[in-house]
């Protein structure tokens, strides 16, 4: 059984078509990261599979059943985008009131352990730093031990310590057979910490694979050099060049071959050319060349 099937997923707001016919099944076990620029749908993919918006159109499914039983039965826990904690109370007493609502807790102990809390456990959960906060929103979504982990960015507001440190934890979680769905804009998280990258943009899936493959998709390597004033006619006829540009006097060269590209560079042209660099195509690159609108 998945653990999440979207089948025909659409969802508008009014004029606006936040998703736009998503077809998607994650196993369970596995860690996907969800992947898109500002406004492709994360978030409102994420809120119809907790069943806190309804589809327009199509069918959600958790665990083969509607979100709301899924939610209700204490198998999806969630960190969302947005949402304050409960003022007044301490942390370890939010995290302890959220954990028995669940049938199956993890002890209080370990959670607070495992999320990082013990030392501020006495701490008012309002008067946290905004990273802090995030730590105790985790805390509160893996309260129940839930066999479906969601998280809506997760580490927006932390800097680069905590956000080692969170996904630490997460991968932990993860590796007791959980299934994790995260939403990131960063593409170093999705790389490092998912089995699969699901790219959307635009409410729809641009990619999808791993992110070695997303990599490969979106082709190849660049060598980048400086040409200076030189006349550069022909270096797109060299072997392996799909693209040239050329920006104050650096030439870059897009390829499927770079040990052909730079062969023939020396060998077939007359150019002097100098600081040459070699750059592997990185996630980035992928993500910038799939969800460009121009490429819709
Ligand atoms: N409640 C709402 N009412 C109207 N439009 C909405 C609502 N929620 C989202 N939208 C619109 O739906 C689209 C998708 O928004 P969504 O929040 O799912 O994007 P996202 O991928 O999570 O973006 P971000 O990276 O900024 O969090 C956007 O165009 C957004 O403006
Ligand atoms: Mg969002």
């Amino acid at each position: 059984m998945n653990a999440i099937s979207l089948a025909g997923v659409r969802k508008s707001y009014g004029e606006v078509l936040a998703v736009d016919g998503l077809d998607l099944t994650m196993e369970p076990g596995r860690t996907v990261a969800l992947l898109g620029p500002n406004g492709a749908g994360k978030s409102t993919t994420i809120n119809m599979l907790l069943g806190l918006t309804r589809p327009t159109a199509g069918e959600v499914r958790v665990f083969g059943r509607t979100p709301d039983d899924a939610v209700a039965a204490g198998d999806v826990g969630a960190m969302l985008q947005e949402g304050t904690l409960i003022p007044e109370l301490t942390v370890r007493e939010l995290v302890d009131f959220v954990r028995r609502l669940y049938p199956d807790p993890l002890p209080l102990t370990e959670l607070l352990r495992v999320t990082g809390l013990t030392d501020l456990a006495s701490r008012r959960a309002d008067r946290l730093s905004g990273g802090q906060a995030q730590r105790v929103r985790f805390a509160l979504a893996i309260a129940g031990s839930p066999r479906l982990l969601v998280l809506d960015e997760p580490t927006a507001a932390m800097d680069v310590e905590s956000r080692r440190t969170f996904w630490q934890d997460m991968r932990a979680y993860a590796a007791e057979g959980r299934t994790v769905l995260f939403a990131t804009h960063y593409l170093e998280e999705a790389d490092e910490n998912s089995d699969r990258v699901i790219v959307i943009a635009r409410g729809q899936v641009v990619a999808d694979g791993t992110a070695a493959q997303i990599k490969a998709d979106a082709g190849g390597t660049s060598v980048e050099f400086f040409l200076g004033a030189q006349p550069a006619a022909r270096l797109d006829a060299l072997p392996g060049v799909t693209g040239v540009t050329i920006l104050s006097g650096r030439a870059t060269l897009r390829t499927t071959d770079t040990d052909a590209t730079v062969a023939a560079l020396y060998r077939a042209t007359t150019l002097e050319i100098s600081d040459l660099r070699i750059h592997g195509a990185d996630l980035e690159d992928a993500f910038l060349a799939l969800t460009r609108p121009s490429e819709a």
